[in-house]
């Protein structure tokens, strides 16, 4: 797979609390994006805290990793040409308030830290991420 063309999401607690994953991979579907690699999972802490390293010491990243290793996840590796913006695009602003209609977070996230999905921000980001949930062998 070409790195620009993969991109790491993960459907976050409150989306897979609230019955959520089967909507939103359809949506995912519906745009053109591939499923290459799926897992239903729970963080620990620690691996919360080792996927959201970047933003260790910021004030939300107590509340992040609480909330991230509250309950189960859907991590996905999909694929599409030009998959990270393409995906961003999908998905909408961080913060919900000004996600664009029909955007995937303006239909399902709940406020800014429960924004029920995660998308990659970088072709190098999708790749370190991806590898965190999935070995090479478990993406074909
Ligand atoms: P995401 O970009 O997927 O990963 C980091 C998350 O931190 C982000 O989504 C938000 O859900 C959450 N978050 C909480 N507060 C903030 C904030 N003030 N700025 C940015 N992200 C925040």
């Amino acid at each position: 797979m070409q790195k620009e063309n993969i991109t790491l999401t993960m459907i976050k607690p409150g989306a897979v609390k609230k019955n959520h994953i089967g909507p939103i991979l359809g949506i995912i579907n519906e745009n053109g994006f591939i499923i290459k690699a799926m897992k239903l999972t729970q963080l620990t802490v620690e691996q919360a805290k080792k996927f959201y390293a970047v933003h260790q010491g910021k004030p939300f990243f107590n509340d992040l990793i609480t909330f991230m290793s509250s309950g189960p996840i859907v991590a996905a590796v999909l694929q599409k040409e030009n998959a990270v913006k393409e995906f961003r695009d999908l998905i909408g602003a961080t913060d919900p308030d000004n996600a664009k209609d029909g955007t995937i977070r303006k239909l399902f996230a709940e406020s800014l830290s429960k924004n029920a999905i995660h998308g990659s921000d970088s072709n190098e980001n999708a790749e370190i991420e991806s590898s965190f949930f999935f070995s090479q062998l478990e993406q074909f």
